[in-house]
């Protein structure tokens, strides 16, 4: 980052990090207590970027650690690495602008702020970070300023499969990758316009194997014409061959890759020739807000009237005359085909008959003696005898299962059973 302003800082870093060679007592104190002040004062950085060119900014852990515990390095002679988290927002704002994202893989990794501006315009980033071990949070503030600048005309933007967002941000991997693509291109006059993380651009998480990786897209663009190498995208055959779905390699002679990881995916490879975009429709012209004066309001004439008779007569009396059948069915069904107690009486067994009414009797006086106190005690509780002379019954000689044990003499029924 040619760009950045960065140098008091590093000055400051680079002084805390040769105290520990000095090793003398006071004089070590003193540089690093005027090393904390100068981080302290100078906690703001500041950038100034272009337009349509990618900013990545590393939040090193190291520099958030020395904020931390200035002096733990020198008095505890311990170093310590703490899980931190980083929380970046623009400033009086909850979230960061549109074009900048941040990412941070785990709490032992540094975290990374990058993305392309559009816009000219001046940002203020605020940089929270959270030590997961002591729960300390320090603040660093961001000043990135965007100068206007002509995009690249011509553009390209290329897969890498084998990678992910954190590992191709670092500015060593960057080059690594620009190098192939300047060969590729065919020129060294090559930016990196923008770097994603190919789950934002709608891929999928891979599975937690080896092997499986997020996948990024570059984007590079230049001012030089696309090469023999790069056109060939633009071929119909590539374009066959692409959606017949088979593994396409790098045509020969275009192969550039020089670290397997970071190879690029053929067949997602697209071009952008920005001179060729057909410039934005015009604006439109506004009015002066009052409608133009016309003729009379002339309201639309009244629909012709509709006959609902046909549609009453099918929602409303077919179902009706349809309910009233089945009413009558119904009746018919509950009230006319019934029997009669008398005949089913008649064609019953006599002692089924008598079971069926003592049941009936018992229920009965159980419910009279329930409504009220005082009641005589039940029949079934005396000893055998006849209600209406108070008479005894006499013993019965066989035990035969046809006569029930009780017969009470005023069942009307009594009569027709069998007596000894
Ligand atoms: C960079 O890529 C991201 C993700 O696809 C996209 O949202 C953004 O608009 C791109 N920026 C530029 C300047 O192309």
């Amino acid at each position: 980052m040619s760009c950045c302003d960065q140098a008091p800082l590093r000055l400051a870093l680079s002084i805390t990090g040769q105290n520990k060679m000095a090793g003398c007592g006071s004089w070590v104190f003193f540089l690093t207590v005027c090393a904390v002040s100068l981080l302290g004062a100078n906690a703001e950085i500041k950038f100034t970027i272009p337009v349509g060119k990618l900013f990545t900014y590393e939040l090193l852990r190291e520099t958030f650690q020395n904020d931390f515990e200035p002096l733990s390095k020198l008095y505890a002679e311990r170093w310590y690495d703490d899980p931190m988290i980083f929380k970046c927002n623009l400033q009086n704002f909850p979230d960061l602008p549109e074009w900048l994202r941040f990412t941070q893989r785990h709490p032992l990794d540094n975290g990374f702020l990058y993305g392309t501006p559009t816009s000219p315009g001046k940002s203020v980033i605020e940089i929270y970070a959270f030590n997961n071990r002591s729960y300390d949070t320090t603040r660093q503030i961001l000043v990135i300023k965007v100068i206007a600048e002509k995009m690249l005309p011509y553009q390209a933007e290329f897969f890498i499969k084998l990678r992910e967002i954190e590992k191709v941000l670092p500015s060593p991997v960057q080059d690594e990758i620009q190098q192939d693509l300047q060969k590729l291109w065919n020129t060294e006059a090559l930016e990196i316009v923008n770097i994603s993380n190919a789950l934002d651009r709608g891929g999928r998480v891979p599975l937690p194997l080896a092997g499986h990786f997020e996948g990024v897209y570059v984007k590079v663009g230049s001012e030089k014409y696309f090469s023999n190498c790069l056109l060939k995208v633009l071929t119909s055959e590539h374009q066959k061959q692409c959606s017949s779905g088979a593994r396409v390699k790098v045509p020969g002679g275009c192969n550039f890759c020089s670290i397997p990881s970071n190879c690029i995916t053929w067949c997602k490879t697209e071009l952008f020739d920005l001179t060729k975009q057909e410039p934005a429709p015009p604006a439109p012209t506004m009015g002066s807000g009052i409608v133009e004066a016309g003729g009379d309001f002339d309201p639309p004439e009244s629909p012709p009237s509709r006959d609902f008779f046909p549609d009453y007569i099918v929602t409303v009396i077919v179902p009706l005359i349809l309910a009233i059948i089945l009413c009558i069915l119904l009746a018919y069904i509950m009230f006319g085909r019934r029997e009669g107690v008398e005949k089913r009486n008649a064609r019953t067994n006599q002692i089924q008959l008598y079971h069926h009414h003592t049941i009936h009797g018992n229920a009965d006086e159980l419910r009279s003696m329930a409504g009220t106190r005082g009641v005589p005690p039940p029949l079934s509780t005396l000893p055998m005898f006849n209600s209406r002379t108070g008479e005894g019954a006499p013993q019965l000689q066989s035990d035969s299962p046809n006569i029930p044990l009780i017969m009470a003499q005023h069942d009307p029924y009594s009569d027709t059973l069998p007596r000894k």
